[in-house]
């Protein structure tokens, strides 16, 4: 036993290796990994919505949400844009190469609160990462929740995440997808054009009572997606979306992402619509 493990510390964090990634789109990658230790691997849980830390020694340590479902124990994926320094070095390992992380952390999504409600998923671009872990989880259990609708939207073709994979869910029966782009120069996108709450033009007759909403995206897309969805008369608390911020610890030590006495990192990132309603500029 190592001399940090034997004082219990909440920093420390566990081994996983890379075993596969690919190019999504430019500077985004996708990222299969697995704690090194199998028992562990295995017996890891977490929640849709989660996030885990992960660091490279010598360089840093940032959040990334979990985009697998843990209705598929064994591997985690995660979704990653270049964007600094941790993720520079990232973006420069192999396949079977180790990196570590701690989690997971945050509240996740209310699943309880969803089960036998119609579900409308509604992600706009790399917001699309953290709920496609709550769109495989509710496919994964299609029998506890009512009606599926997943709406998303990128900002052109070429930024569409997940293509294959979300393409693919067309032809399932039991999803209703929606899918745009703001804008298209290709000729070949056979989908909608024009911003994600276009989309709520197609969508069939709800029972505002009965859905439950989970919403991702840049910030300028909650407000609209917001009227549209309060429009539908779906209540506050049946808004869930996920927020970020600014993250150190990850577990409520830093300060680092408090907005008002809210710790996003531990009261969120998951809020619902009425909690954010009582925070100033939360959104
Ligand atoms: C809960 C949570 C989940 C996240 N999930 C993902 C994910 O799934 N995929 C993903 O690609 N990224 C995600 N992020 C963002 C990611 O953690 C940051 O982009 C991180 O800073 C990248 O580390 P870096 O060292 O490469 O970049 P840095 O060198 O830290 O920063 C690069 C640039 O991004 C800016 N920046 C850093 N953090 C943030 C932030 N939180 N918000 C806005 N700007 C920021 C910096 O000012 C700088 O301009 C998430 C963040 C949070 C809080
Ligand atoms: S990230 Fe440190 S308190 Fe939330």
């Amino acid at each position: 036993m190592t001399v940090t493990e034997q004082i219990d510390n909440p920093y420390l964090p566990e081994p996983a290796r890379i075993v596969r990634h690919f190019d999504m789109i430019d500077d985004h990658r996708f990222f299969w990994i697995r704690h090194r230790d199998e028992e562990r691997a295995m017996s890891f849980k977490y929640k849709p919505g989660q996030f885990i830390m992960l660091s490279l020694p010598g360089v840093g340590e940032s959040p990334f949400s979990i985009s697998s479902t843990p209705s598929r124990p064994g591997i985690l994926e995660l979704g990653i844009r270049k964007t600094g320094k941790l993720t520079d070095v990232l973006f420069q390992k192999k396949d079977n190469d180790l990196i570590y992380i701690r989690g997971p952390y945050g509240n996740g999504f209310q699943i309880n609160q969803m089960k036998g409600k119609d579900i409308l998923i509604v992600a706009g671009g790399l917001g699309v990462i953290p709920l496609r872990s709550i769109l495989y989880y509710v496919l994964d259990n299609r029998d506890q929740f009512g009606r599926l609708y997943f709406m998303y939207g990128a900002r052109s073709p070429s930024e569409f995440l997940f293509a294959n994979e979300f393409f693919q869910l067309k032809d399932r029966e039991d999803i209703e997808c929606f899918y745009t782009v703001d804008q298209d120069s290709t000729g070949d996108w056979t989908e909608y054009v024009g911003v994600v709450t276009r989309l709520f033009e197609n969508l069939p007759k709800l029972e505002a009572k009965n859905v439950n909403a989970v919403v991702c995206g840049p910030p300028i897309m909650y407000k609209f997606v917001i009227n549209e969805l309060l429009e539908l008369k779906i209540p506050k608390n049946q808004i869930q979306m996920t927020l970020e911020r600014r993250m150190k610890c990850g577990i409520g030590k830093c300060g680092h992402c408090v907005h008002d006495h809210i710790y996003t990192c531990i009261d969120g990132p998951v809020f619902n619509y009425f909690q954010v309603t009582q925070f100033k500029e939360l959104i």
